[in-house]
């Protein structure tokens, strides 16, 4: 089926109208390029509790644990690519007079396939940060098990740099996207179960405003039936192709 046609009219339409898109990222997004997603088959949540891993009691009564996982992890993620859905993303900044990226990842990924118009809402597992003085610690490195990073300057132990259960999103990237997403004339959620607050309100808040919403997504989810479309299937296949016909459509206006 070529690209053009499992797109419908309205859709289409919509983003070639579109003054501000806004793409809304989940952990689908990154399956293709081989990092595990949290809910579902095989994810992460299926084999470790969150609150054991991924709260700030959890680090308190065990850093060295925590650190090990997020060890794993930044291992796994620096072994993959992105994918062609973070491509396209990343070229999408380019399609429309306002285009922005708001993702609830912490794989780096989009910034490595080159988007630069981003919020991270749940902070970026490249980044550390001293939990004493707060001064960021690039470049941390658990080069054994049981090893805590200790701060280079005041000697408190520093944590990744992600936002864990029960914490607040960092406020600035919160405001910037909850501005664009009220903003939007086209709200993209792609690759999210949408069930992790408040990020998740995002795409409704989008629609309230009067956004076309659409889903991109392998299965339906509970913002499903809100969504003005819901393109089933494998994002690393429909962006790179919802990009390519929004860009000959355009080619074709401009003949
Ligand atoms: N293309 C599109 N969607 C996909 C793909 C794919 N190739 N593979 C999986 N999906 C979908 C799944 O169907 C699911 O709906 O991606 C979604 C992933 O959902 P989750 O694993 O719940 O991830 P996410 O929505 O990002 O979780 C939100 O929860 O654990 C916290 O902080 C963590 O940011 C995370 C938040």
């Amino acid at each position: 089926m070529s690209p053009a046609s499992q797109f419908s009219d309205p859709l289409l339409g919509a983003l070639l109208h579109a003054r501000q898109v806004v793409a809304f990222t989940g952990a689908g997004i990154s399956a293709e390029s081989g990092v595990p997603t949290f809910r579902g088959p095989g994810s992460i949540w299926e084999k470790f509790k969150p609150e054991e891993l991924a709260s700030m009691d959890a680090f308190m009564r065990n850093p060295a644990l925590v650190w090990e996982w997020y060890a794993h992890r930044k291992t796994i993620i620096a072994a993959v690519q992105p994918n062609p859905g973070h491509v396209a993303l990343a070229r999408m900044e380019g399609l429309f007079p306002r285009f922005t990226l708001v993702t609830q990842n912490i794989d780096n990924l989009h910034r490595r396939a080159g988007s630069v118009r981003l919020h991270e809402l749940h902070g970026n597992i490249e980044r550390s940060y001293c939990t004493r003085c707060g001064k960021i610690c690039p470049d941390v490195v658990i080069a054994e098990r049981g090893q805590v990073p200790l701060c280079p300057a005041c000697g408190g132990i520093v944590r990744p740099d992600v936002v864990w259960f029960g914490e607040m999103l960092p406020e600035d990237e919160w405001e910037a996207s909850v501005t664009a997403a009220e903003g939007a004339d086209v709200f993209l959620s792609i690759g999210t179960s949408a069930v992790v607050y408040p990020a998740a309100s995002l795409p409704l808040m989008a629609k309230q405003r009067g956004a076309f919403l659409v889903e991109v997504n392998t299965e339906p989810t509970p913002m499903t039936r809100s969504a003005d479309e819901f393109l089933c299937g494998p994002s690393g296949t429909i962006l790179p192709a919802l990009y390519e016909t929004v860009t000959g459509r355009r080619a074709k206006t401009n003949d």
